[in-house]
């Protein structure tokens, strides 16, 4: 759709899902959440997107318990998919994956026990997959080895700047206590590392539960899960999931801005809305027409909005 206000559209459009906990052979975790079928709608909602996202950046545990059958499965139902809307797909590594199992089953690479960092070029955005996770342990680290790769990899600009897509978001977690014991080690130092660089958005995943900051000045974007959710209001407990609310986030590049969305991805019933045959008639209108016709409250469309659905 062409632009409707001030800005022009975006440079780049992309997906990001997080913490899928995949489990094989229709397993359901806790015995209620049937993760594979969350992924099925949140795929489903993906591909309604207009325009679609050029890139799938998945922050991690995508695999609940590491299973190889689980990547495979994964492999399955994103690809083709991705294949299908023209875009690329970025795994992460988080604390429930496990390396062997996920170089095996999403890279076809030799089963391995060092970190999985890539470096995927999205039309000129430049996207890092950092490794943050720990064999055995559900904190995060970042090696010194992984600082000098990255030192090396943020040390030419990329055209549209960087990404790091990365599973521990090196943010405070006042919402949720105890994921504070299992966050990213040592974040002063990541600190450091980014400073200078072109790298303009932190993705990450693992608290379950949307949040967003800043670290070091870099935005930083939390996805929730699109297996069960954090809540962060609970009564009288000090940690409850719940099987509700989940979501994937839209990111949106602009020249020097960037945009991100919360995309909930369960249907819900719709109480007041047009169909999309409205879209080229909005459009055809001059600045000045569509000024009247949506900005001035007595318009008819203004006067109309407490109508049942209208279009199509
Ligand atoms: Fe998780
Ligand atoms: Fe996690």
């Amino acid at each position: 759709m062409q632009p409707l206000g001030q800005y022009p559209n975006p440079s780049h459009t992309i997906a990001h899902v997080s913490d899928t906990h995949l489990l094989a052979g229709g397993k359901l975790q806790y015995g209620v959440v049937d993760t594979v079928q969350h992924l099925e709608i949140a795929l489903d909602r993906l591909g309604r997107l207009d325009p679609a996202p050029q890139a799938l950046v998945f922050t991690g545990d995508l695999a609940d318990r590491g299973e190889p059958e689980a990547y495979r499965q994964l492999r399955e139902m994103v690809e083709p998919f991705a294949e299908r809307i023209g875009a690329q797909v970025v795994w992460c590594m988080g604390n429930h994956d496990d390396r062997a199992a996920y170089a095996r089953g999403l890279y076809d690479a030799e089963a391995t026990s060092d970190v999985l960092d890539r470096v995927h070029d999205v039309d000129g955005l430049r996207i890092v997959s950092l490794d943050t996770s720990v064999p055995g342990y559900h904190h995060g680290e970042i090696s010194d080895a992984q600082y000098e790769w990255l030192a090396a990899v943020l040390a030419e600009p990329a055209p549209h700047g960087t990404f790091l897509a990365m599973h521990h978001p090196p943010i405070p977690v006042p919402m949720l206590p105890a994921a504070a014991i299992i966050e990213l080690d040592d974040q002063p130092r990541l600190a450091e590392a980014l400073a200078g660089t072109d790298v303009r958005m932190i993705l990450g995943g693992h608290f379950h539960y949307s949040s967003y900051s800043t670290f070091a000045g870099i935005p930083v974007s939390v996805a929730s899960a699109t297996c069960y959710l954090s809540d962060i209001a609970p009564k009288a407990r000090f940690i409850s999931a719940i099987d509700a609310e989940q979501s994937v986030n839209m990111v949106h590049v602009y020249g020097d801005s960037v945009v991100t969305s919360v995309v909930p991805t369960h249907d819900s019933a719709e109480i007041s809305g047009y169909g999309i045959d409205v879209a080229p008639l909005v459009e055809a209108l001059s600045f000045e027409e569509r000024r009247e016709m949506f900005s001035r409250k007595d318009s008819d469309f203004n006067r109309h909005e407490a109508d049942p659905i209208v279009g199509t």
